[in-house]
């Protein structure tokens, strides 16, 4: 592909002795929200007033963000007025500061000390770029031009915030150096530390120095190392609480956080579904999400993530992917037949081991923590037959032996194969019913009588019954030392008799307020053929029995149409 020429190869810092590959995440960073801000910006329709505030509350009251960066009062009038709205309209917890972002131009700064009055915690975010490209291109000016930009600012900052702090008002400040990831670093700890310092910031009165990569132009790791050199350089660093704010245009933006994060920044600039300019901003929930999984407490709680979906679509006009990491519709479903498997050894293991730890392979995070409802094995031709067992089990409540997953997960193959889709549960379901359940012929239990004794210390049961076949009725007779070996013995003169009994399974199962018993019973045919039937009845025993005339019925179907296909 032409083209490629034309583009400057991102020249990285060199650092020495970098520490930042040897570090860990170990807690939470600050989180930021900029969806009302960045986020709005980016989308083709604005958020009106009404969305506007309904995603205020959701992030705040609901997810949990402490800081959010409300909007750009002095470039819009809606923003202004929802500024307005969110201070005058009572809508702010007193635990939560909003953020408003100026440029650095004195009548803009103005406007927006207007727009804040009111408000108890406020961070007054104010940006110019400082990039070789944008120096070049767009201001046509060197570095002391943009710093001195920036100072200006910074002053006249300091200056109205005096008299509105001694008001009342919690007021900190935030400067970006716009597009910081292609400012040489050097220029970049000039400028900052020179605002810094017009703003008076020391430990106790930190200034956020919020370090964007407004575009993303390198790997994750040489922004870490320019992080890394900036930090080294910065004098007084304490003095700043260090943010990230990273857009996603390589598609890097959660890799280049948490490398951001671990080589010293402390604040994360971030929009819910990486929602923002272009490719968007990072994403909120990933990156908050990816520390949850890491047994990490986010403080962002996203335990509702269907009531975020629905919210965030509204208000964004936005359609969050099938496939978004943690949000997306097809997250927690694997169609693979081994992953289906895997899966529901992994629960097994869980409930068998009374572990708490999440140990279910391929599914990264327990879906009940996102408020999911449990649906993580979806059937098409590219599933195994531990998908669908699995799914007859978990949503409802037949729990099949293992030897007759293959019968049953091939029944559901060829369904899948012919249909060409995705089978859905209530198919499987139908396909279980007709294949198991409503197989009523050619013998048929018209009636039946058991009964157990314990005879001179020894087990023994009675059957006695009527079966049906075709237009005859029969009456049968046996002893056995339990319900299925006296229904064999009552049968051993009859055409039916011509099975092997392997094995059999039972449990209750749960119907509305009833609970009945079902039974899985295992034949073989005298060619050595597996034929499996299933039984339901109130009564244990009953359940069996039908369960043998099932297999019985089936082996015959089964026979038939060997026949058939053999002719
Ligand atoms: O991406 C960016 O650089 C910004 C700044 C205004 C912080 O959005
Ligand atoms: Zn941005």
């Amino acid at each position: 592909m032409n083209g490629f020429e034309k583009y400057i190869p991102f020249v990285p810092q060199p650092i020495e002795n970098r520490t930042w590959p040897d570090n860990v995440i170990t807690h939470a960073p600050i989180w930021c929200s900029v969806d009302l801000r960045d986020g709005n910006q980016a989308l083709i329709d604005p958020m009106n007033m009404e969305e506007k505030l309904s995603m205020f509350h959701m992030l705040v009251d609901e997810i949990g963000v402490k800081e959010i960066e409300i909007g750009f009062p002095s470039a819009s009038d809606t923003d202004y007025e929802i500024c307005r709205e969110l201070i005058e309209g009572g809508h702010i917890p007193d635990d939560v500061t909003i953020q408003v972002l100026v440029q650095a131009r004195p009548h803009l700064i103005k406007k927006t000390f207007e727009a804040i009055r009111g408000a108890k915690h406020v961070i007054l975010h104010f940006y110019n770029s400082t990039s070789t490209l944008q120096r070049e291109v767009v201001f046509r000016t060197d570095v002391e031009g943009v710093k001195k930009i920036a100072t200006d600012a910074a002053d006249l900052i300091y200056e109205m915030a005096g008299p509105v702090i001694e008001a009342g008002m919690d007021l900190r400040y935030e400067y970006s150096p716009e597009s910081f990831m292609g400012t040489e670093m050097d220029a970049a700890v000039d400028i900052c530390a020179a605002v810094l310092d017009c703003l008076h910031a020391d430990a106790d009165r930190r200034v956020i120095l919020n370090l964007p990569t407004t575009v993303e132009n390198c790997l994750p790791n040489q922004f870490a190392d320019e992080l890394e050199y900036f930090l080294r350089k910065l004098p007084g660093r304490e003095r700043a609480i260090i943010s990230l704010h990273p857009h996603n245009d390589r598609g890097t933006g959660v890799a280049t956080t948490e490398i951001g994060l671990l080589a010293g920044a402390e604040r994360v600039e971030a929009c819910l579904f990486g929602n923002g300019e272009r490719t968007g901003n990072v994403d909120l929930i990933t990156v908050a999400l990816n520390m949850h999984v890491q047994g990490i407490d986010s403080h962002l709680d996203f335990s509702h993530m269907d009531r975020i979906i629905q919210l965030y679509e509204r208000c964004t006009k936005m359609k969050v992917p099938e496939r978004q990491p943690y949000g997306g519709d097809l997250v927690f479903t694997a169609f693979s037949g081994s992953h289906q498997d895997a899966i529901n050894k992994g629960f097994n293991y869980m409930e068998e081991t009374h572990t708490h730890k999440w140990m279910v392979p391929y599914l990264p995070i327990d879906p009940t923590d996102l408020g999911r409802a449990y649906e993580p094995v979806r059937i098409n031709s590219q599933s195994g037959k531990g998908g669908a067992a699995f799914i007859m089990n978990h949503k409802f409540g037949f729990d099949m032996p293992k030897a007759m997953h293959p019968e049953f997960g091939e029944i559901v193959q060829r369904e899948s194969d012919k249909e060409g889709v995705e089978l859905k549960p209530e198919i499987l379901y139908r396909l279980f019913e007709e294949e198991y359940l409503k197989v009523d012929g050619p013998y048929r239990l018209i009636s039946d009588h058991l009964t157990s004794n314990v005879e001179n210390g020894v087990a023994v049961s009675h059957f006695y019954g009527k079966i049906r076949h075709k237009d005859t009725v029969f009456e049968v007779n046996g002893d056995g030392n339990g319900p299925i070996d006296a229904f064999f013995n009552a049968i051993r003169h009859e055409r039916m008799n011509r099975y092997h009994f392997i094995d059999y399974k039972e449990h209750a199962i749960s119907r509305g307020s009833d609970s009945t018993a079902v039974a899985y019973i295992h034949l073989q045919t005298a060619d050595g053929k597996d034929v499996f039937g299933v039984g339901m009845d109130p009564n244990i025993s009953v359940a069996s029995i039908k369960g043998i005339i099932c297999a019985i019925n089936r082996g015959k179907r089964l026979e038939s149409m060997r026949k058939h296909e053999g002719q």
